[in-house]
């Protein structure tokens, strides 16, 4: 059977879904470390499916995850940018994609990651209050607001905890 030119070889491999959200273009190889950030374990119920290193036009690889049922808040598409900067964002409904964005670092992050300074005073604190200037996003460099202590991506990964003591 003769093949569309239009499909590319990695839409093959996996269904288009009914609603919910496409992050595409994640950086090859770091599905799996956006799903924990967002929180996805599998025991919750959340139908997502996952393509690792599958070729790309613009990049060489890249990651797709797919989840059904789930549209991102703001907040968690910065967390996004943080391991991925090129991720495009599609929510999908009904089969259709509604909108089509790509995700931003802003200029100051907050909420998440943890301060790597244990003297930090953000470390001191409940609620905590890590703010973060955005001072490269390739390769990563965040410099916190309180102590001027300087984070790469490493530092981020880390802290999902699935992933400690990876490097890369
Ligand atoms: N997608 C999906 N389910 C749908 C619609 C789209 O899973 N019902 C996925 C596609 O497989 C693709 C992504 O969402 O991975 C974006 O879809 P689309 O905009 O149609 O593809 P492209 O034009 O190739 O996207 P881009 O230009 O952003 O690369
Ligand atoms: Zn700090």
């Amino acid at each position: 059977m003769k093949m569309s030119k239009e499909i590319s070889e990695s839409e093959l491999k996996v269904s288009k879904i009914k609603e919910g959200t496409v992050i595409d273009h994640v950086k090859a190889g770091t599905a799996l470390i956006v799903l924990e950030m967002l929180g996805i374990t599998g025991l919750e119920g959340t139908v997502a499916t996952l393509s690792l290193n599958v070729p790309s036009k613009r990049q060489e690889k890249k990651d797709i995850v797919k989840i059904e049922d789930r549209f991102l808040e703001r907040t968690e598409i910065n967390q996004i940018a943080l391991i991925s900067p090129n991720a495009t964002i599609n929510e999908i409904k009904d089969f259709k994609v509604v909108n089509k964005f790509d995700v931003e670092l802003p200029e100051e992050v907050s909420g998440f990651p943890k301060c790597i300074n244990p003297k930090c005073i953000t470390n001191a604190r409940e609620p905590s209050m890590q703010t973060y200037y955005v001072k490269s996003i390739e390769p990563l460099k965040i410099r916190c607001k309180y102590c001027n202590t300087d984070m790469e991506r490493n530092d981020v990964i880390k802290q999902l905890t699935k992933y400690q003591g990876l490097t890369q």
